[in-house]
């Protein structure tokens, strides 16, 4: 449907072609609120509610009136979109905002620092170079004190006011010179050589199984998805993936991952050996509901032991919040719900009001490197057009004593009992509703013994929610999809628009799902 027929199709023609054999292929033509508009085949209009809502990033819908004014506001004033290396008030204001409500919802009142991005990806690389700067510059700067100390205690041997203790010799293997001259010459090259190997040790992440944080080159190896992340593992440093609920793991990864740097120190006229803790854990990763990996929101308890594990560490997390932030689970911050106080959040998505590209990086006071602004930048990031869009967003959320985070709840908690009901009268299809606010997926059982071939065989190739997806949109005008690492969930990301109707339709599409599944009506998936 919908291509223009024998026009070769050069822009990602594999994808395209799968999309057809689903029936996902059709052109939208306009979006308003949460209606997308597809072209029909007699070129009309087919209006489509759209529950996919941009993945997430269209919290206030398509073409909200006020974001949309806000934006022709901008083209017809001619404000500059790109002037970079100025006075950027805009974004000053932006991430001032940010702080105020960040703040509010954390209880506390240390500044975060922004770093602006162009895509959720982006940000997580900036978070994660920012982290990596900081450990970097936290290790040379206990490498050049125990260098210095070393230096010292060298010269002090040198110049016979002490002597090294007989047990460091013994201690890191090394012989202990029988002459004159340069007595502790090995002793400095054997620490030089161990500390080094220490300090060249690349640094790991820790990131949850099922947690997704990008596709670029370093994003990428944090995304737990083997299919993304496998074919470029060459190119950045890996994660460790935590296994959901159990913080067990993180000592024994804690254990894994630490060393020891060495240097020599006098005490009295003794010279004994130093020993630094220290380990190669960069950063700590963390969705407070996963969504590309199947709506899977972290526990409390989980929050609280990561929070725990990163203190004692000295590990910071970074809280991705690219997809549940920006008022979808009814706050800034889902996390703050959780009670998790992050070093980095990471905000995209809806932060672009559905209309530009934008993200940014937030780094808590106490971790901010300032440094990090001088080796870090984008040509379009902090951008004319997408701060004051942002702000507009900000202020949409604020607005009526922060109506719509209510709203998110409201509408979240309606879409819920619905999507409830669908599955207590079908608990032998449905397996699981999951989620918060208007982050929600329905996971179906396992359909690999259905009796209809169509579906067994997309079971088996991995597009089973893909072909539901195809029966929503073709038999009901609903557009929605499976989160892509885990496609027996289908997820429901919808503005904070929906209506009851919208509500209601949705029942309906999924009843009839449930019970073509469910295999006892003779009636088949509407796939062309
Ligand atoms: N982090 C999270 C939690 C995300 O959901 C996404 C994207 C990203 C990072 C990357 O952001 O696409 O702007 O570079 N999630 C999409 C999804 C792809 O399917 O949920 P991006």
């Amino acid at each position: 449907m919908n291509s223009e027929s024998g026009a070769t199709e050069l822009a990602e023609p594999n994808l395209r072609a799968w999309l057809t054999t689903i029936g996902l292929d059709v052109e939208y033509v306009r979006g308003a609120g949460n209606t997308l508009f597809m072209r029909g085949d007699d070129g009309a209009e087919i209006p489509v509610i759209d529950y996919a809502g941009g993945y997430g990033a269209l919290f206030f819908g398509h073409n909200h009136p006020v974001i949309t004014a806000r934006a022709r506001e901008l083209l017809d004033t001619g404000a500059p979109v790109l002037a970079q290396f100025s006075a950027h008030p805009q974004a000053s204001r932006l991430v001032l905002e940010l702080n105020r409500i960040i703040h509010r919802e954390l209880g506390d009142t240390e500044p975060y620092y922004a770093t602006f991005a162009n895509s959720g990806a982006e940000a997580i690389e900036a978070a994660v170079k920012h982290a990596e700067l900081d450990r970097v510059s936290r290790l040379s700067a206990v490498t050049g004190e125990l260098e210095a100390a070393t230096a010292r205690a060298r010269s002090a041997v040198l110049a016979g006011e002490a002597a090294v203790d007989p047990g460091v010799w013994q201690r890191l293997g090394v012989p202990r010179p029988a002459g004159d001259g340069d007595a502790v010459a090995d002793l400095v090259a054997e620490i030089a050589r161990r500390n080094a190997a220490q300090t060249a040790r690349p640094p790991v992440f820790l990131a949850l199984e099922g947690g997704f944080h990008g596709k670029l080159g370093t994003s990428v190896q944090l995304t737990h998805n083997e299919g993304y992340r496998a074919p470029f593992q060459a190119l950045a440093a890996g994660a460790r993936f935590v296994p959901r609920e159990r913080p067990e793991v993180l000592k024994d990864i804690l254990a894994e991952e630490s060393g020891t740097l060495l240097g020599l120190a006098v005490t009295g006229g003794g010279v004994r050996l130093v020993e630094r803790d220290h380990h190669t854990l960069c950063a700590f990763l963390v969705e407070p509901i996963q969504g590309e990996g199947g709506i899977r929101p972290l526990s409390e308890e989980f929050a609280r032991q990561i929070q725990e594990f990163s203190a004692a560490a000295g590990c910071p997390i970074v809280v991705d919040e690219i997809q549940s932030g920006m008022g979808r689970v009814g706050r800034l911050l889902a996390s703050s719900h959780l009670g998790l106080r992050a070093d980095y959040y990471v905000l995209a998505k809806s932060l672009g009001g559905g209309l530009a590209k934008a993200a940014v990086m937030l780094v808590r006071g106490s971790r901010y490197r300032q440094e990090f602004e001088l080796v870090h930048s984008s040509t379009f990031a902090k951008d004319g057009f997408s701060c004051p869009i942002a702000l507009t967003v900000l202020e949409l959320l604020e607005a009526d004593g922060g109506r719509a985070y209510t709203l998110a709840l409201e509408r979240g908690a309606a879409l819920a009992g619905m999507l409830e009901s669908v599955r207590a009268a079908f608990p032998d299809v449905v397996k699981e509703i999951r989620g918060r606010g208007l982050m929600l997926g329905l996971e179906f059982h396992d359909q690999s013994g259905s009796a209809d071939p169509l579906v067994r065989d997309a079971v088996a190739s991995g597009t089973f929610g893909y072909l539901i997806a195809g029966h929503l949109l073709q038999a009901h005008r609903i557009r929605t999809f499976p989160t892509a690492s885990a496609v027996s969930t289908l997820r429901f990301e919808p503005s904070v628009l929906l209506t009851d109707a919208e509500i209601d339709r949705l029942e309906e599409a999924l009843t009839d799902v449930c019970a073509i599944l469910r295999g006892r009506t003779g009636k088949r998936l509407a796939i062309p």
